[in-house]
């Protein structure tokens, strides 16, 4: 089972992720937690490109989280997947679809492409998107803007209201989630959410 998370910085997917990472343990089930970019070596040093202070063209953009993700898939997703673990990561396909898609313009559709050819078309069996009000996430992220997210606000609502397509246009993969509930309220929502998978 391939669940992943998604939405805003500062809208509660890292421990969400840890939560139910918890739980499943609990019920006995091998989990495998986490996150893009990075979640390998090569991904890490890709991470450090994407977010730091260099120039990065919007298409270069797309595809070092492609890549990324390529690599992320090969070395962690797969093998996991393959031996019967539950793997849990915090942001995957979506994000590239909203950020660099629709955020910068690409095209969700020509992003979807790149990423379904790095992933050899791996797509989430479930997708949490915890949704909170752009100005929350802006306050919770504070001064820790990354170069992604220093687009500010203007580029926060075109990523909000992309999620909020993404979700509308696949229902049958994409659960949307109050992210403004307290965390054990949307953690029992989340595993409530998964039974019907397992
Ligand atoms: P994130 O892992 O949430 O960073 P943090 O460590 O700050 O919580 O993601 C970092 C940034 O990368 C975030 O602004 C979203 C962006 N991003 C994309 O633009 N495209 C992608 O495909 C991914 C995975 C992330």
């Amino acid at each position: 089972m391939f669940v992943t998370f998604e939405g805003l910085d500062g809208a509660g997917k890292t421990t969400q992720v840890e939560l139910l990472r918890e739980r499943l343990e609990h019920e006995g089930r091998e989990v495998v937690a986490t996150r893009e970019p990075g979640g390998t070596e090569l991904g890490e040093r890709i991470r450090e490109l994407l977010l730091g202070g260099v120039p990065v063209a919007p298409w270069a953009e797309a595809t070092l989280f492609a890549a990324s993700r390529a690599q992320h898939v090969a070395e962690v997703i797969r093998p996991a997947l393959e031996r019967g673990a539950v793997v849990l990561c915090d942001r995957f396909v979506d994000s590239s679809l909203v950020y660099q898609g629709a955020a910068r313009g690409l095209g969700v559709q020509a992003v979807l492409e790149l990423n379904l050819r790095a992933t050899g078309s791996l797509l989430p069996d479930r997708t949490f998107l915890l949704h909170v009000p752009v100005a929350t996430a802006a306050a919770r992220l504070g001064e820790r803007l990354d170069r992604i997210e220093a687009g500010g606000v203007a580029l926060l609502e075109q990523v909000d209201a992309a999620y909020h397509s993404l979700a509308a246009a696949h229902p049958e993969r994409i659960v949307e989630l109050d992210g403004t509930l307290p965390a054990r309220e949307l953690a029992e929502r989340i595993h409530g959410a998964l039974r019907t998978l397992a």
